[in-house]
């Protein structure tokens, strides 16, 4: 089939090599030259563990192709929407000037043979709005939300937990029309959930609330766990047993960050005002308060810790918003390091990945190519990702006057570092005074 994906970025990158992958022919729309640049010469403009050899190998059969040409969508049967949807500056709502103008931009295009299928992750509402705004031009809307997560953005697209289509009243010609484009994936038997526009909508943000939620809910006993010595990662494993409550997304630490949770679970906070629920949502502002106070609490330790040892040399281990990506987003790490920076202290920054798109938001940051020069000099060593190198440093063998690390993330293995003469600070968890 011939497809197109409006918006080349996580999402929309990945989508189109995805689709090219299973057979179709893509074109792949932005407005940015140097993504499509790259994109065209078959190389991702971001790290996704495995995009690159997709792309470079679907833009090597000729199926995949990428333009800021819009009249190339002209004959695109399925067109969808994957262009980002930010936090308006100044206010909760979700920006949605990209998701207008591609709409705009299509209608000269489009027609009653055009199937328009929104991915993007929009307010509740905004699919049957777009929905009558391109009545006119005979192309039909459904709305068919994306999970993937950054890391695992391949193995998502192509082997989803489920597939929500939400589309307008008995419009089965849409359904068929999408069950072509994903019929290898639905051969599969992965569940496909065909409802309405607004629940389709709901789902996405939904999700990403109670995944928000169950982050918050354990950095909240973390809190607890803190003030009566209790150990939250055993708390976590224990509660996680129950298979009602679950192990996953019940790892405390620095809290959520990235391009979709906090922005997300502000955006359905302003919607819900909007249609007269402000109520039903009021706890997601806590959500986000705890979220935001473990990085409060982080640059608090590490500053109580340096100012202990009249020290300012700190190295931040890890920028990135999670491990095996170079999304800098509203990362927690970041925002530490940053903090603590501009509070005066001589921050050392390492990410494995995240060094450059770190640097270009931060560009006072101090960032190091090594792990090795990051901890050269500090006494204090705060780990703010849990990268999987972090977890392989031998801590008795590394070269470093620090003799306090603080895991933001609990992800050290904490005797090993006590072993080696280290103070010990996880959050929610005891702390392990250095051995006299
Ligand atoms: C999320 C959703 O998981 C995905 O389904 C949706 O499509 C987009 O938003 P992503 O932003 O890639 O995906 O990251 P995710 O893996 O959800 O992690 C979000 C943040 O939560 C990260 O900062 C991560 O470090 C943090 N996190 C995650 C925790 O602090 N604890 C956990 O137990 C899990």
């Amino acid at each position: 089939m011939k497809i197109a994906v409006i918006g080349c970025g996580y999402l929309g990158a990945v989508h189109s090599a995805a689709m090219s992958s299973v057979g179709h022919e893509v074109v792949g729309v932005d407005v940015d030259p140097r993504k499509l640049e790259m994109l065209s010469s078959g190389h991702a403009p971001f790290y996704e563990p495995g995009f690159d050899e997709l792309l470079t190998e679907q833009v090597a059969t000729g199926r995949l192709s990428f333009t800021d040409d819009f009249s190339k969508v002209a004959d695109a049967e399925v067109i969808f929407i994957g262009v980002g949807t930010p936090q308006t500056e100044g206010s909760n709502a979700a920006d949605l000037r990209y998701v207008n103008s591609a709409i705009e931009s299509l209608k000269p295009y489009i027609g009653a043979h055009t199937l328009i299928a929104g991915k993007s992750t929009v307010p509740v509402g905004t699919a049957a709005r777009l929905a009558s705004e391109i009545e006119s031009t005979g192309a039909r809307m459904l709305w068919n939300p994306e999970f993937l997560r950054e890391g695992f953005a391949v193995q998502d697209t192509l082997r989803p937990d489920r597939l929500v289509y939400g589309i307008g009243d008995g419009d089965t010609t849409s359904v068929a029309q999408l069950d072509e484009v994903y019929r290898s994936i639905l051969d599969t038997g992965v569940d496909r959930i065909v409802t309405d526009f607004a629940t389709a909508e709901l789902v996405k943000v939904s999700a990403n609330a109670f995944l928000a939620t169950k982050i918050s809910f354990i950095n909240a006993m973390a809190e607890i766990a803190e003030q009566v010595g209790a150990d939250v990662t055993e708390l976590a494993d224990a509660i996680g047993l129950d298979e009602r409550i679950g192990r996953k997304f019940l790892n405390s630490g620095l809290g959520f960050g990235g391009g979709c949770l906090p922005k997300d679970i502000r955006a359905f906070q302003a919607r819900a005002e909007e249609v007269g629920a402000t109520e039903s949502l009021q706890f997601l502002s806590e959500v986000d308060k705890v979220n935001l106070r473990r990085r409060d609490h982080v640059v608090d330790l590490a500053a109580r810790e340096l100012d202990a040892l009249g020290s300012k040399r700190v190295a931040v281990l890890g920028l990135a918003f999670k491990p095996n990506s170079d999304d800098v987003r509203d990362s927690a790490a970041l925002d530490v390091a940053a903090r603590l920076t501009a509070d005066g202290y001589e921050v050392r920054g390492y990410d494995p990945k995240a060094g450059e798109t770190a640097g270009r938001v931060q560009p006072d940051l101090d960032i190091r190519s090594t792990l090795a020069e990051a901890v050269a000099e500090a006494d204090v060593i705060v780990v703010g990702t849990e990268w999987a190198e972090f977890k392989e440093v031998d801590p008795a063998t590394l070269e470093s006057p620090a003799k306090v690390v603080i895991d933001g993330r609990n992800t050290l293995d904490r005797k090993r570092w006590h072993d080696a003469g280290f103070k010990v600070i996880a959050l929610g968890r005891r702390t392990l005074e250095p051995k006299a």
